[in-house]
């Protein structure tokens, strides 16, 4: 990555406008997060609802302390073994956290990403950057420069790290009345979490606080089928594609699959495979699930609420 790319992306921070950028996870669309009027440019690019918080990334954990009141001692454990990576603490934010990066709520979500170009721009830029996957609302994320210049257009000045790594959205962690909440699946396994910090309670399913957490969202144009392993998959043929685990596909498949040769890569190429489908002509993409091991809670979670009708609108 040039030097001068990053400086442009600062300066264009600095001045209140919009960059693209990658982190370990997915791509994110970054605005200076003590400025709200920057901030609530995300939203109207992203068509995003208003009261959906943002997350704010932070060069170090040390900046922890500018933006959170008294961490409770569990997230500080989260954010020592698991900073700089894939987990976001929501935390009390301190009284100068301004409320268009919050969604109006009395939290912040916080997190140090673990990208070479990411830690480059925030350490350039100086300050955290608050910033949301850069896709439309409610599409799939985009892994890479390409797809998010797909999602929000030629205008838009992007900062290209290549593919990201990890492939699913950091896992997101909070404490409600002294229990340790699990908000969103992600990139740190909550078995992880709880080798930490100890028990854990699954949320994921409650409350949409969480924009990820809408029943419908990470969505492609294609019909997804969604099986269990072992499961029959009829009607395989070349109007339909296939995606799973190598261990889990038939030895018969249509010319367009996508066999994973692991958990983690099925997790980095998840929603690449999800695009590259939707840039075919299938009518389907028949997906077998992980099991909810590791990463295979997180794909699972992507992939049942992407495969869930969209809302009627009215
Ligand atoms: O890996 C990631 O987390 C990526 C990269 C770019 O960092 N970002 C990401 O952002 O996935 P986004 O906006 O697509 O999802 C962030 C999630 C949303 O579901 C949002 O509602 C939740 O974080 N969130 C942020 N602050 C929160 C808060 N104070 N309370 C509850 N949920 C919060
Ligand atoms: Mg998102």
């Amino acid at each position: 990555m040039s030097r001068d790319l990053v400086r442009e992306a600062s300066r264009l921070l600095t001045q209140g406008e919009l960059v693209a950028f990658p982190t370990e996870t997915v791509y994110g669309l970054g605005a200076d997060a003590t400025n709200s009027s920057a901030v609530e440019k995300v939203f109207t690019l992203k068509g995003r609802p208003a009261h959906h918080p943002l997350i704010v990334h932070l060069p170090g954990s040390s900046a922890l302390s500018e933006w959170a009141q008294a961490p409770d001692p569990r997230l500080l454990a989260l954010a020592d073994a698991f900073w700089p990576g894939p987990l976001t603490l929501v935390c009390s934010k301190l009284p100068g956290v301004p409320l268009a990066v919050t969604g109006g709520l009395p939290t912040v979500g916080l997190r140090v990403p673990d990208h070479p170009v990411a830690t480059e721009l925030l350490i350039e830029f100086g300050g955290a950057i608050a910033a949301p996957s850069a896709n439309r609302f409610g599409r799939v994320s985009p892994t890479t420069a390409q797809a998010v210049r797909d999602e929000l257009g030629v205008d838009l000045f992007i900062l290209d790290g290549g593919a990201t790594t990890v492939g699913v959205e950091s896992t997101i962690i909070t404490v409600e009345d002294a229990e340790l909440v699990l908000l969103r699946h992600g990139g740190v396994p909550v078995e992880k979490i709880s080798e930490v910090a100890g028990v854990v309670r699954d949320d994921t399913a409650g409350t949409a606080r969480a924009s990820g957490m809408l029943e419908h969202h990470y969505s492609p144009e294609c019909r997804l089928v969604l099986k269990e392993a072992g499961e029959q998959l009829e009607f395989i043929s070349n109007e339909m594609a296939v995606m799973g685990l190598a261990s889990d596909l038939p030895a018969d498949m249509p010319d367009i699959h996508f066999s994973m040769g692991s958990m983690d890569e099925y997790a980095q190429r998840l929603y690449s495979s999800m695009r590259a489908a939707d840039a075919t002509d299938v009518e389907a993409l028949i997906v077998v699930l992980p099991d909810r091991t590791g990463l295979g809670s997180a794909i699972r979670d992507r992939l049942i609420r992407a495969s869930t009708p969209r809302p009627q609108t009215l």
